[in-house]
């Protein structure tokens, strides 16, 4: 079953940061390795699902033209809007509450284990829908089994291999993976800046 967003409204009675996103040097450190594997400095459309208080949303909001940040649970939107005032911050619950529209980059962090198999096939077959030409999607999480969640982080990215994307980088650690996807040819960085 795919966890429900009472079980995420209770974790943020108990704590305002309940992974400790704003506070841990792990945390930290995880967002830098993420977003230095984004091949492009900037994106124009941006949607990061999940996006709880909004840490990585500001840290996202800078490299983006447009950024649509939102989480299921109330609480976390309020404090993403407050932390992330460049991003637009809304309530919505995936799937069912998926935004119209086409992305430049699709951040899917720290997501995906919390849903059943019917739930998670139908964000995937979103992702890929909603992807610009060219389109990125970053995913990043937690490699440890965590008892509650219908699966671990590896059978996450396992089943975002399958897409019809490219994978463009990926860094692998004990803690956690983050993979980066694209739409159509791999890119190069180096070929962008004129060094190939
Ligand atoms: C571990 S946090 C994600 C953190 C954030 N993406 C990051 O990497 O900093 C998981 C968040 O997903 C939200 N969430 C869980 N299920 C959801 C759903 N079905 N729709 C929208 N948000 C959901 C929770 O409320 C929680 O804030």
């Amino acid at each position: 079953m795919t966890l429900d967003p009472g079980y995420f409204d209770a974790m943020y009675a108990e704590s305002a940061d309940p992974w400790g996103f704003a506070t841990r040097w792990y945390e930290r450190r995880k967002y830098d390795l993420s977003l230095a594997l984004l091949p492009r400095p900037r994106y124009g459309d941006a949607f990061e699902p999940g996006c709880s208080i909004g840490v990585l949303t500001a840290r996202l909001a800078v490299r983006c033209d447009r950024l649509l940040a939102c989480d299921g649970a109330e609480s976390a939107v309020e404090q993403a809007r407050w932390r992330a005032p460049g991003a637009r911050v809304e309530r919505r619950v995936m799937p069912r509450d998926w935004p119209a529209g086409r992305f430049d980059l699709i951040v899917l962090s720290e997501l995906l284990y919390y849903f059943d198999d019917a739930d998670l096939a139908r964000i995937l077959e979103l992702t890929a829908a909603s992807l610009r030409p060219g389109g990125t999607v970053l995913a990043v999480h937690w490699r440890h089994p965590v008892a509650e969640y219908p699966r671990s982080g590896d059978e996450v990215h396992a089943a975002l291999a399958d897409l019809p994307l490219t994978t463009a980088a990926t860094h692998c650690e004990a803690d956690f993976r983050a993979d980066v996807l694209v739409a159509g040819d791999p890119p190069s960085p180096a070929a962008a800046e004129g060094l190939v």
